[in-house]
């Protein structure tokens, strides 16, 4: 047990899957582990903490997720440190998120300790389940959802906690090929994009087909009003390197504060590149590559780690950016954070639990 002061009840699975798993050909998000966490919000509390064998759970078809969405989700990883132990990079940056997510979606907090004790308890139990791989982590999924079964549309009074744990290699395994969408919008002024929200990634999913079928990996995401400002990439946050400049949209009630979009401008700041965090402009970005002023663009979150793109395509014309294999603030970056998350260089900003 982790905590003194969250109980947890714990019921171990009879015999392990691990042996079943193919830990040289991970697909990302379904290979579970062998245990969960669940928990139950009722009559205005937290409550009912277990760790259980991973498995079904029961459910009425009312419930009010179901009809009405209140659901969202973290996504973290741990990973196995150069001297055997175990670290969690930066859960209480999810926490936080976690209740900003709560507090848009109308679902009650879920205090910053019980969360992080929660998931070091799931972890702990389950970590011989932890990649010991570079590139590899064990994916920590938290999420939280309405179970009270009603039709009425009101927040729900009951709720259930949740985390899942699974082994996972890289998201990408290529450069990406992405299109800037003109057409969709993923998040609004006044919205909840800044939510991990279950429903911003089920509104995501025609789009992404659709780019799919034209020969695109990715979205970027523009704003809602006149697709004229650059947003995110897919599910992961955007960032671009310009005159030598790390340049990324700024956040707001659109965009995701995402941990690694924070983890790497922390660190281009500790190596004294300039860092702006602004509204950019699609067009800044397109002429950019044209003149050679944009050299690097990509793509950074928990899953998508960091992750290069190499074309961009705008209304049928496509932008080639330099060669990614050559992008020296991306090799640079992924590499120090990689240090930092696998215990290779001092953690001097505390950011592994
Ligand atoms: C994460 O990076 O944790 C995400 O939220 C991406 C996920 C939807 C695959």
């Amino acid at each position: 047990m982790v905590s003194d002061t969250l109980d947890i009840q714990i019921s171990k699975a009879e015999t392990s899957r691990l042996p079943q798993i193919d830990y040289s050909n991970l697909v990302f998000g379904q290979n579970f582990s062998d245990h969960m966490l669940v928990a139950d919000y009722a009559d205005g509390q937290w409550q009912n903490f277990q760790i259980l064998p991973y498995g079904e759970i029961k459910m009425s078809p009312a419930m009010s997720v179901l009809h009405y969405g209140q659901t969202f989700f973290e996504g973290l990883k741990a990973y196995k440190l150069a001297d055997g132990r175990v670290s969690i990079f930066r859960p209480n940056k999810n926490a936080e998120r976690f209740n900003k997510s709560a507090e848009r979606l109308c679902m009650p907090q879920l205090p910053e300790d019980l969360f992080v004790q929660s998931i070091a308890a799931l972890v702990e139990l389950d970590q011989q389940w932890i990649p010991d791989k570079e590139n590899h982590s064990l994916y920590i999924r938290p999420f939280m959802f309405a179970t009270e079964a009603a039709l009425g549309v009101h927040p729900s009074a009951t709720y259930k906690f949740c985390v899942l744990t699974c082994p996972v290699g890289p998201y990408f395994s290529k450069y990406l090929k992405v299109k800037v969408e003109t057409e969709y919008a993923r998040a609004c002024d006044g919205g909840f994009g800044f939510a991990k929200a279950a429903g911003n990634y089920a509104g995501s999913m025609l789009p992404a087909k659709k780019a799919a079928e034209e020969g695109f990996d990715q979205i970027i995401w523009t704003d809602a009003r006149e697709h004229a400002f650059v947003e995110e990439l897919g599910a992961a946050n955007i960032v671009f390197v310009m005159d030598g400049k790390i340049v990324t949209p700024s956040t707001r009630d659109t965009i995701l504060k995402g941990v690694t979009r924070d983890s790497i401008l922390e660190i281009a700041k500790s190596w004294n590149v300039p860092v702006e965090e602004r509204r950019v402009a699609v067009a800044e970005i397109l002429d950019g590559i044209k003149n050679g002023k944009v050299t690097e663009a990509f793509g950074v979150g928990t899953a998508a780690t960091i992750t290069s793109i190499a074309e961009i395509g705008f209304k049928g014309e496509v932008y080639t950016l330099p060669d990614p294999a050559k992008g020296e603030f991306a090799a640079k970056l992924r590499r120090t954070l990689d240090d930092i998350k696998y215990g290779r260089t001092e953690d001097i900003n505390n950011w592994n639990y």
